[in-house]
């Protein structure tokens, strides 16, 4: 995740999604190309067009190499299965597409998403339950390392869960303040410190103007 200094990952109307350099996009790529899958919430899918792909030639081989498929999974959480089907990420078929949902999600939306070639998954009846989605995509599609790539939501559900290994947040120096723009993680949030979850920072490097950083447990 890329993030402001005053802790924002966009605009308070969504609008940018892109906070971080070359360097940082260069970063989310090395990323993945360590990851079996990479997973977004659905506003991330509908607002920053991505595609969630391999990065490029140099990644895939990279991939390759170390026994991965050469492109990661897809996977996307939307609990009502509500998903803008003109999202760039269903215009392209070189890996498979998971939705995450409900069972909020109505026949008619989880026909749409299947039409559209994606494998829907319903775990849980109102809120994602990741435990078994996770175990799920261990189970069936193999998968032991998954890279999130956000937006905030998302991060929630699996802070709160205690799902997160490793946190790469890279600090870009702007303020761009906003009650309502999105932060690191939303959702509701821990009520008490001793229920916050705790990490270790792993390294820290400047580089050109930012700050990247990795959290661990
Ligand atoms: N700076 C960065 O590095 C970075 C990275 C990623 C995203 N972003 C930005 O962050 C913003 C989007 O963040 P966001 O927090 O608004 O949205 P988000 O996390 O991308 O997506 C939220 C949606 O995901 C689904 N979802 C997430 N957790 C769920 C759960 N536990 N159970 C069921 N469904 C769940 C829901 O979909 P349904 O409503 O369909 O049920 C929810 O509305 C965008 O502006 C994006 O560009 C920035």
């Amino acid at each position: 995740m890329a993030m402001t200094a005053d802790g924002k990952i966009a605009t308070a109307n969504r609008v940018v999604h892109s906070l971080g350099s070359r360097r940082d996009l260069r970063h989310l790529y090395e990323l993945r190309a360590t990851a079996d899958a990479v997973m977004c919430g659905a506003r991330t899918v509908e607002i920053s067009n991505t595609i969630l792909s391999n990065g490029g030639e140099s990644f895939r081989q990279q991939r390759l190499k170390t026994g991965l498929a050469e492109f990661p999974l897809r996977v996307i959480a939307s609990g009502s299965g509500s998903i803008n089907p003109d999202a760039d990420i269903f215009k392209s078929t070189f890996s498979p597409i998971i939705v995450l949902t409900t069972k909020r999600a109505s026949a008619k939306k989880l026909a749409e998403l299947r039409k559209l070639g994606a494998e829907v998954k319903i775990c849980g009846q109102t809120e994602i339950n990741f435990p078994a989605a996770m175990r799920w995509l261990r189970t069936k599609w193999h998968v032991k390392r998954l890279l999130c790539e956000g937006g905030g939501e998302l991060n929630a559900g699996l802070f709160f869960e205690g799902l997160v290994d490793e946190t790469h947040l890279t600090i870009c120096p702007k303020i761009l303040g906003g009650r309502n723009a999105p932060t690191l993680a939303e959702g509701i949030g821990f009520q008490r410190l001793a229920d916050a979850e705790d990490f270790q920072i792993q390294s820290i490097k400047l580089f050109q103007g930012e700050l990247f950083t990795v959290f661990s447990r």
